[in-house]
């Protein structure tokens, strides 16, 4: 009897040692995979000093989602709380911008790389990579302008399906995919309605809707749209209002506190390209993009 049990307590323990062990092995694993460095050049950027520039940069901040992740005031949140997947905890913008210069910003927007290298996960830099020069320093002007409040925020962290995840490189850095030399839909020198609708469309709607806008998630392709009228769909951007009365929880809600500062010629624009956009991402990602 004794020997049985000596023998059942050394075989809870090895497997108690096998699951620590395999703890600890994720566990370093996962931070050497977060921890990569990224090696995207610097690019300098005209960011603009007057009154009205950062007007419109704050404007295009909240158009971009940046005050709904990181809170009205840009001072950080809880932005995501998942039980066993993970805490998302949006930093101070401008506390950390402190130690960023210009370049570096911009390098953080739209490749998702960090001042030290490391690659952000948890934000849309793939959309915000279209932006052009001219919108992303009116941001930067704005977030320099913001001003510096402490906050106390929890730390970010993953649990163990956010782990796996990581491990099966299903969450990581999209600097780690994304094509960082490709053309940019904002640096075109084109400055049409149909340009102005396509940029708009790839450059924010493209965050939840997916880059070529065919649907990604919850977020459902925008061919969607070719069912609304011009005046139903002048009302899903400004009042988060579906066209049959649905309820749009997510879309409705980003409308009212982003895309209310779209003014109706930009929306005029967005509705115009989603009307002759290509309908299947193959034809959408063949389409020749020139600069
Ligand atoms: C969908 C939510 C989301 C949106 C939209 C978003 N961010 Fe973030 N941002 C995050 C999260 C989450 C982090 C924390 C890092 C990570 O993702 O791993 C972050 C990190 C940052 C950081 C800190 C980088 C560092 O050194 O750690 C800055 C600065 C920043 N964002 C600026 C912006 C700006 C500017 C915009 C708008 C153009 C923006 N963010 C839009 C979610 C978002
Ligand atoms: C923060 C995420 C997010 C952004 C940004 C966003 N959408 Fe949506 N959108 C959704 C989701 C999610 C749905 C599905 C309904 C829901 O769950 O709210 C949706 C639904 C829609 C629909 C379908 C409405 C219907 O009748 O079913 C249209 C059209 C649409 N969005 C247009 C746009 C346009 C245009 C933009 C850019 C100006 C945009 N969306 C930006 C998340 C987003």
């Amino acid at each position: 009897m004794r020997g049985l049990l000596t023998g059942v307590a050394i075989g809870l323990a090895i497997i108690a040692l096998a699951v620590l062990g395999g703890r600890w092995w994720l566990d370093q694993r996962v931070t050497e995979l977060l921890a990569r460095r990224y090696d995207v050049p610097l690019t300098p950027l005209a960011v603009p000093t007057d009154s009205a520039s950062r007007a419109e940069g704050e404007r295009q901040a909240w158009l971009h989602g940046c005050h709904g992740c990181h809170d009205s005031q840009l001072q950080g949140k809880v932005f995501l709380d998942e039980p066993r997947v993970m805490r998302v905890v949006t930093p101070n913008i401008p506390e950390v911008i402190a130690s960023y210069n210009d370049a570096e910003l911009a390098r953080l927007i739209r490749h998702g790389v960090r001042r030290n290298g490391t690659g952000v996960v948890a934000m849309p830099v793939g959309t915000f990579y279209e932006t052009s020069d001219l919108d992303l320093g009116r941001i930067i002007a704005h977030l320099r302008a913001a001003p510096r409040v402490t906050k106390t925020l929890p730390p970010t962290r993953l649990y163990l399906l956010a782990k796996l995840a990581v491990l099966r490189g299903e969450l990581l850095p999209e600097a780690a995919t994304m094509d960082h030399r490709a053309p940019r839909l904002g640096d075109r020198s084109d400055t049409t309605q149909a340009w102005r609708g396509e940029y708009l469309a790839k450059s924010i709607c493209g965050e939840c809707h997916g880059p070529t806008l065919h649907g990604h998630l919850e977020a459902p392709p925008l061919a969607r749209a070719m069912g609304y009228s011009a005046a139903e769909f002048t009302s899903l951007m400004l009042d988060g209002r579906s066209r049959d009365g649905r309820d749009l929880p997510l879309m409705g809600r980003t409308a009212r506190s982003r895309f209310v500062r779209f003014t109706k010629q930009e929306i005029a624009a967005i509705y115009g390209y989603l009307m002759v956009m290509p309908t299947t991402p193959q034809h959408a990602a063949a389409t020749p993009v020139s600069r």
